[in-house]
């Protein structure tokens, strides 16, 4: 590890202040955009003047931002499910299929029959693809295993990807995902009460939904996370309304996904609540979902977040780049408000905001040149915007015609 001294920006993406554990969206307008110099030493960000005595990187013409952070994936996973897509393009609905036997059961199968390496070369090719376009942190989780032996499985492949990859990554165990076959889900909760202490995952999950588990599940999830030390997450009100929020809140939820039929009561109590928003627009878009309410939830003050939701049934998207892409448009959103989601405010969902997640000295250098000023990411949709990726201080990935900016 050496020093490197990123030079002649045109911006320095940094929040309004240092020390923020995150950024509630109503102030994004003071996100600052000036350019300058970012100077690197060892695996820590030292300060914004220009160092002569490093390896100097040229950033004319580009945004340095913090390396994304993707809070909300499923890897691993097995397998995809292209031939669904075709089905539901056609118009039919998410739940039939799953109903018909697709869905996350399908892919449980694909799963349980993929042997570990086989599951591994497949999450490990999809982390390369996130670094490429930026994403230097992620978060993914079990819930493909639907049965106690399957589950832990899950949660111990991540934890040897995590290995294996450049990334940090931190896991969540979903073991509420869906009921398993030949189960009941009061039954199965039983059974995940015993297994959460058999885990290192830092959040519990639960998917909220008529097909899947109610509102009472939701309460008692809550419980079973406090009582085991570990965060509340929750799959909630994606498919329909189910008042999921204010239930969560109650049950003490760092975030609530999904959210794209969120009741409109329920927004500013979730605006208000130290509780992440965290949208995924490419399940909205891909699954034909309705629009969160994400410009309401923004101007309310949410620590609003957006990440890929990168799964094989509603969401095969890798690129933090393409979800901003598709918030900005969908949702009124600014590229201010559209980075903090992907970066500081995604970073406190996983207790990492002190450590990473914005440009400060001190912290975790981790770091992402752009090819071009912030608002490009959001208008050139579709295209990759990462130049140069740094993680912890060592430069992991270089798009090929950026070779020249590194002395
Ligand atoms: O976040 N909605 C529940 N879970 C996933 C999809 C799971 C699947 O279809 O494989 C989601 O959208
Ligand atoms: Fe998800």
């Amino acid at each position: 590890m050496s020093a490197l001294s990123i030079e002649d920006a045109a911006q320095v993406v940094r929040p309004p202040a240092a020390g923020l554990p995150y950024l509630r969206l109503d102030r994004a307008g003071e996100v600052v955009l000036d350019g300058g110099a970012l100077a690197i030493d060892g695996d820590r960000i030292a300060g914004f003047a220009p160092d002569a005595t490093a390896r100097r990187i040229d950033a004319s013409g580009c945004a340095v931002v913090p390396g994304f952070v993707d809070c909300h994936t499923h890897l691993p996973f097995a397998g995809w499910r292209a031939a669904e897509y075709a089905l539901k393009v056609a118009g039919r609905p998410y739940e039939e299929i799953a109903r018909a036997g697709g869905g996350i059961a399908a892919s449980a199968r694909a799963f349980a029959e993929a042997g570990d390496e086989q599951v591994l070369a497949q999450a490990g090719a999809l982390a390369a693809e996130m670094l490429a376009h930026g994403t230097t942190t992620f978060e993914g989780k079990s819930g493909y295993g639907l049965s106690e032996a399957a589950e832990l499985r899950a949660l111990a492949l991540a934890q040897e990807l995590g290995a294996r990859v450049a990334q940090t990554t931190d896991s969540t165990a979903l073991l509420a995902h869906a009921v398993p076959p030949g189960r009941e889900a009061g039954a199965w909760l039983d059974a995940v009460a015993a297994l959460v202490p058999q885990t290192t995952a830092t959040a519990l999950d639960i998917y909220v939904e008529s097909m899947a588990f109610g509102l009472d599940d939701l309460a008692r999830m809550g419980a079973l996370a406090a009582a085991n030390g570990r965060d509340l997450r929750a799959h909630v009100e994606q498919f329909s309304t189910m008042r999921s929020v204010p239930v969560a809140l109650e049950a003490g939820a760092r975030s609530v996904d999904h959210l794209a039929c969120l009741h409109p009561d329920d927004v500013d109590v979730l605006a208000r609540a130290e509780c992440a928003a965290v949208l995924l627009p490419g399940a909205e878009v891909l699954g034909d979902e309705r629009v969160a309410p994400a410009r309401a939830l923004a101007d309310a003050g949410a620590i609003g977040v957006l990440a890929t939701d990168l799964n094989p049934g509603t969401s095969p998207i890798t690129s933090l780049a393409l979800i901003v892409g598709l918030a900005v448009r969908r949702y009124g959103w600014s590229a201010r408000e559209a980075i903090m989601a992907i970066t500081l405010n995604a970073a406190w969902v996983l207790r990492r905001s002190g450590e990473l997640g914005s440009l400060e000295a001190g912290k975790r250098a981790d770091v992402v040149v752009l090819d071009a000023p912030l608002e490009h990411v959001p208008y050139r949709f579709g295209h990759n915007p990462a130049a140069i990726v740094i993680v912890g201080g060592e430069i992991v990935h270089v798009r090929a015609d950026q070779a020249w900016r590194i002395a």
